[in-house]
């Protein structure tokens, strides 16, 4: 997955393009990886949280953060096992490129009323593409809309989409929790 190595802090583009719809406030980025979306908004002066299972992609993304002048918070843990997210603590909250189901009732409790959830990970499609394969870790058509239907939402679009020799099968949402 070439968007989410340590060298590129390109943020997603699909986040770029709908910034404007977050609101400004305290964010939470779930599975942040090496930090390149937390680093993006902590730039743009919203107050970033980050967490990652990777004690390695914590520690690039606190140091990434430092050597950019922004100040983003970051904590090493299990989203699937101790940690859980604060509830009503955030006006954002975004994920890419991970899908852990049980998660989404977390993220819709993490959220403030009127806050903002900014999702987008793989479809089934992408498995015959290359990674991920297993079915646990792709959503199917419609999935991610259906997750958040008791959300307004903002934006949504699903299919396959093209970035120089990169090729996705992603759906990606905006929804406001009202
Ligand atoms: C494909 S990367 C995406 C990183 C980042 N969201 C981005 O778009 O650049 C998936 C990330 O999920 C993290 N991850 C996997 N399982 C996790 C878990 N159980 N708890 C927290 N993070 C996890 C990995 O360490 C990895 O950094």
């Amino acid at each position: 997955m070439h968007d989410t190595d340590r060298d590129n802090y390109e943020p997603a583009p699909f986040l770029v393009e709908n910034v404007a719809l977050l609101p400004k406030g305290r964010v939470l980025d779930v599975a942040m990886g090496y930090g390149r979306n937390a680093i993006y908004l902590a730039g743009l002066g919203f107050q970033v949280d980050g967490v990652d299972i990777s004690a390695e992609a914590v520690r690039y993304a606190g140091e990434a953060a430092r050597k950019s002048g922004v100040s983003i918070s970051v904590l090493a843990a299990n989203l699937e096992g101790e940690y859980k997210i604060e509830k009503n603590g955030y006006d954002g909250i975004i994920c890419f490129s991970y899908l852990q189901r049980s998660l989404i009732p977390q993220i819709k409790a993490g959220l403030r009323r009127g806050g903002v959830v900014v999702y987008e990970t793989f479809l089934v499609d992408q498995a015959q593409w290359g990674k991920p394969k297993n079915p646990d870790y792709l959503l199917k058509h419609n999935e991610l809309l259906e997750m958040f239907r008791n959300f307004r939402c903002l934006r949504y679009r699903e299919g396959v989409f093209e970035n120089g020799k990169d090729r996705r099968a992603i759906a990606s949402i905006v929804a406001e929790k009202s």
